[in-house]
């Protein structure tokens, strides 16, 4: 047709710059080659998440946010770390612009720690460096993550979700002490990390 043939975008490629087969042929290696590389990525993602006991939080427990100080699980005097009689411990944290409460709590290495948290206010998220513990602690719902230290130290609790101007200030921190030493702390000692 006349029409196509002054219409240079309807006109066919010159042939032989590159052989058609040889595109076939690179173009085919190119999707092995992603094919694979996506292979490897869900390898990882799936290998990681079992050794490292990670996954989404599926914990869906519902809490009024604007009574949190007055009643219920999450009132001032039961924050902090509570011995349960199994011998494991729970920590209750609220986190809140821009801390979490308490700011400091110990626990015993080599036990079961569940952590409960919930938010005051807006969306914190809750993360243990080096642990499987990453949440996000979102108003009206309570976040609850399970771990266990297997080493003495201190480490640092930030919050990891976008929570406004002071969220990179937004730290707490957990220190791991040996057994016999957090039996003998105070509840308020456990809670706030101040020295014996
Ligand atoms: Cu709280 Cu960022």
């Amino acid at each position: 047709m006349a029409e196509s043939s002054t219409n240079t975008a309807r006109q066919p490629l010159p042939d032989g710059i590159v052989p058609a087969e040889v595109v076939a042929r690179t173009e085919k290696r190119w999707i092995l080659l992603m094919a694979g590389m996506l292979l490897i990525m869900m390898a990882v993602i799936i290998v990681t998440g079992i050794m490292g006991a990670m996954h989404p939080p599926s914990n869906v427990e519902v809490i009024d946010p604007t009574t949190l100080h007055l009643q219920g699980e999450f009132v001032e005097s039961n924050l902090g770390t509570a011995l349960e009689p199994n011998g494991s411990v729970t920590v209750r944290l609220i986190a809140e612009q821009y801390n979490f409460i308490p700011r400091c709590v110990q626990v015993p290495v080599g036990t079961a720690v569940k952590f409960r948290l919930t938010s005051a206010d807006v969306v914190h998220g809750f993360l243990l460096p080096d642990t499987n513990v990453n949440t996000m602690v979102v108003p009206g719902f309570v976040a609850e993550v399970r771990t266990r230290f297997e080493s003495i130290g201190e480490t640092a609790m930030p919050c990891h979700e976008f929570c406004g101007p002071g969220h990179h200030a937004m730290w707490a921190h957990v220190r791991v002490v040996p057994k016999e030493r957090f039996a003998n702390v105070t509840f308020f000692q456990r809670t706030s990390c101040e020295s014996q």
